[in-house]
């Protein structure tokens, strides 16, 4: 299984100036549930930004670049085939972003399901989320939650997976 997880907004903002728009503990928390013991797939510009989450398994960087710095548990990939590839045989990978990774990713078929963080807002950004043929995904998780005094906007987090033709 491969899986996008993602945060966006109504405008489907994902990022701005190399940082998310918003601080949300409870969707780290989920993320953190979701995506325990899981292999990571990140770009090379999301690996580097100071909020960036890293599996204690493993974390692909996907990057031209062979010269970045890399942390433990990491290792670099030149393509999304080749990640594909080296990870074929687990159960669950997790593909991070961003913006550049999640178009590349969603435009072939190689994505099976989605976890979506919606976030109520409409932050300025500079990186979206790709346009989704959403008659092609099937809404199978939906999970509320509202504004209060650590989270300044309300979000609901989905999970889809891709329809089988
Ligand atoms: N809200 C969310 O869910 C979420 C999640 C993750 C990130 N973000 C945000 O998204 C922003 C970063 O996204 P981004 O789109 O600017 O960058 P990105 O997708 O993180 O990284 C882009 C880089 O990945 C490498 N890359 C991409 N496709 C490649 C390919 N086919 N072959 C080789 N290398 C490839 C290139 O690295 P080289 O230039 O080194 O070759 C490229 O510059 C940040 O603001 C971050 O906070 C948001």
């Amino acid at each position: 299984m491969r899986t996008i997880v993602a945060a966006m907004a109504n405008n489907r903002v994902i990022g701005n100036n190399g940082k998310l728009p918003w601080y949300l503990p409870k969707d780290w928390e989920h993320f953190r549930e979701v995506t325990n013991g899981g292999t990571f797939l990140m770009g090379r510009k999301s690996y580097e930004a100071d909020d960036r989450l890293l599996s204690e398994k493993w974390n692909y960087i996907l990057t031209s670049n062979n010269n970045i710095n890399l942390c433990d548990h990491c290792s670099i990939v030149g393509s999304l085939n080749e990640f594909y590839s080296l990870t074929y045989n687990e159960e669950e990978v997790f593909i991070l972003g961003g913006g550049n990774v999640f178009s590349e990713a969603l435009k072939d078929e190689s994505i099976n399901k989605m976890i979506l963080t919606f976030v109520d807002a409409s932050p300025e950004g500079d990186t979206y989320f790709p346009k989704v043929n959403w008659s092609r995904w099937k809404e199978v998780k939906s999970l509320s939650f509202d504004r209060d005094e650590f989270h300044k906007h309300s979000f609901t987090i989905k999970t889809f997976v891709r329809m089988i033709e």
